[in-house]
């Protein structure tokens, strides 16, 4: 039997931890985790995101700040908000949605991000401490994170002896995935789409972890019998059969048959994508807690 793997549900796990821990800051501090989320133009998948985002924000009971800027605001005046966050004691942890409107560069603004409220885990230095195998101080990529959770519940933490498979290497994910992957002592193998023979290299993996951007593109015949599939794709895609101009989300892998094959796959909706928000829930307490120079809750 496949083991669905449910998101929801350790999300929700970490959303308690969260909770609490943020509850005990306030009682005894006096101070709210504070997370700041600046979305830049009218991207309406960003909006969504972002919206949820600040959403869970509050009901963690956190100081939950957005900021939504025009589309043809100024390279300036974004560094200038992030620098204003930065400089904010009420708030720890900022996250800029990506990707921004084409006439912005994403890097610099990402790397003015002071590191130790990049929840994101996207500055050189929270990348660079995941790199060298510090998984203890800084902060880490929230979906790599999260999906890390959900392998652990199979797998357990030790990853010894098990072949992963990461198809995608971006900053965002397939590069800390790796990383995280790596240092639970998995052997892993980053593929992407110059790879060759990529249903040959995923048919080698254990743990098969797609983050493409592409819908249904890993077939049953890509999954070795018994492997565990982790779908990080959201790709919104015409749905006829719900009526005219419909759509729905889904993912990188083809899930029914897909199914048939694997030992445990996430679903999508509810594999992933709640791990991502709990995460940068999760990140946003830590970096309160260690600003405070309090213990850090684990998750
Ligand atoms: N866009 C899609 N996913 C993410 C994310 O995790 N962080 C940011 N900043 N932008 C995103």
């Amino acid at each position: 039997m496949t083991t669905i793997i449910d998101g929801k549900v350790a999300a929700a796990s970490v959303i308690e931890t969260v909770t609490s821990t943020a509850a005990a800051l306030e009682r005894e501090a006096g101070v709210k985790p504070g997370l700041a989320v600046v979305v830049v133009g009218n991207d309406p998948a960003s909006h969504t995101y972002v919206n949820s985002k600040s959403k869970m924000a509050k009901q963690c009971g956190f100081n939950s700040v957005q900021h939504s800027l025009p589309e043809e605001t100024t390279q300036e005046e974004l560094e200038k908000l992030v620098a204003e966050l930065n400089a904010d004691p009420a708030i720890h942890g900022i996250l800029v949605q990506l990707p921004l409107p084409k006439h912005l560069k994403s890097e610099p603004v990402i790397q003015s991000i002071t590191p130790e409220k990049d929840v994101d885990g996207l500055n050189v230095v929270n990348a660079g401490k995941l790199a060298t195998g510090d998984l203890g101080t800084g902060l880490i990529s929230c979906t790599p994170a999260g999906a890390l959770i959900l392998i652990n519940r199979i797998h357990g933490t030790d990853l010894s002896g098990l072949n992963a498979v990461v198809i995608g290497r971006s900053n965002l994910f397939g590069k800390p995935m790796a990383m995280l992957l790596l240092s639970s002592n998995a052997t892993v193998t980053m593929a992407h789409s110059r790879s060759k023979d990529l249903p040959g290299i995923c048919r080698g993996a254990d743990i098969l972890v797609a983050a493409v951007g592409r819908p249904n593109m890993v077939k049953a015949d890509w999954v070795k019998p018994g492997a565990t599939v982790i779908d990080v794709g959201i790709n919104r895609v015409p749905a006829p059969e719900k009526g005219e101009g419909k759509t729905k989300i889904t993912g990188d892998v083809a899930y029914e048959e897909c199914a048939e094959v694997a030992g445990a796959i996430t679903p999508v909706p509810g594999g992933v994508g709640p791990m991502t928000i709990a995460m940068l829930m999760a990140n946003t307490v830590v970096a309160a807690c260690r600003s405070l120079g309090r213990p850090v809750p684990k998750f």
